[in-house]
């Protein structure tokens, strides 16, 4: 069989992972977390000391990084310059900062550059989830899947693991942080036209990882 290619998109907590994660275990495909490099850049930055304010100074050491994504959905793995930051890219640190950095040109060419490059080196076909996927880095994908929620059920899951009363904070941050996505300049949070769109908000995950492994098995 010919590789097949997966563009997963979708604002935050609408199980994009979960769902990318398992349809490529399921299919044997390879499996990509955009999302971790962009958060894998801005630890570096942090680490480094680099002024997230100041898009210049980001944009200026953008290439400066040395990110390597391991693909296999059993067990996704990310290092910076061989340490692996697998932990660190989750803090909340690093996730209220990662949208500033992400909306520098130079930082999405460069890591745009690494996601077609593994794209097309997957010999079986990938699954890659983002935010630009369908739209700008692999516009002729063979699949195009755009996860939607509503933004108490995209909280709820986010805040799975903390208190109840950390719901609302959870879910101000994550508007906060897709609004900020939505409407950056280069290649922002957006459905690609001819994507498949499923809502995934009265689904379970098994719901919609059944739902999207069907939609690639039509595609193939
Ligand atoms: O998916 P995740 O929440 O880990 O993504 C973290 C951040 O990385 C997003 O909020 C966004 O700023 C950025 N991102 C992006 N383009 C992608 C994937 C993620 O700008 N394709």
């Amino acid at each position: 069989a010919q590789p097949v290619i997966v563009a997963i998109d979708g604002p935050s907590g609408t199980g994009k992972s979960s769902t990318s994660k398992a349809v490529a275990a399921q299919l044997g495909l390879s499996y990509l977390d955009t999302g971790a490099q962009y958060r894998a850049i801005t630890w570096w930055m942090v680490t480094n000391g680099i002024d997230i304010d100041d898009p210049t100074a980001i944009a200026a050491v953008a290439g400066k990084a040395e990110i390597v994504s391991g693909t296999d959905p059993e067990n996704p793995t990310i290092t910076v310059d061989g340490t692996d930051v697998a932990g660190p890219i989750r803090s909340q640190e690093v996730t209220s900062k990662v949208s500033a950095v992400s909306a520098v040109p130079e930082v999405r060419a460069r890591i745009t550059e690494l996601q077609r490059s593994l794209a097309t080196s997957a010999e079986k076909g990938i699954v890659v989830e983002g935010r630009d996927i369908g739209t700008t880095v692999l516009p002729d994908a063979d699949l195009k899947v755009f996860l939607t929620a509503s933004p108490e059920a995209r909280a709820a899951r986010r805040s799975g693991e903390l208190k109840s009363t950390d719901i609302q904070a959870t879910r101000e941050a994550l508007i906060k942080r897709d609004a900020a996505d939505s409407s950056r300049k280069t290649s922002p949070l957006a459905k690609a036209d001819d994507a498949v769109e499923v809502d995934t908000t009265e689904l379970t995950l098994a719901q919609v990882i059944e739902c999207v492994v069907t939609l690639v098995e039509e595609k193939r």
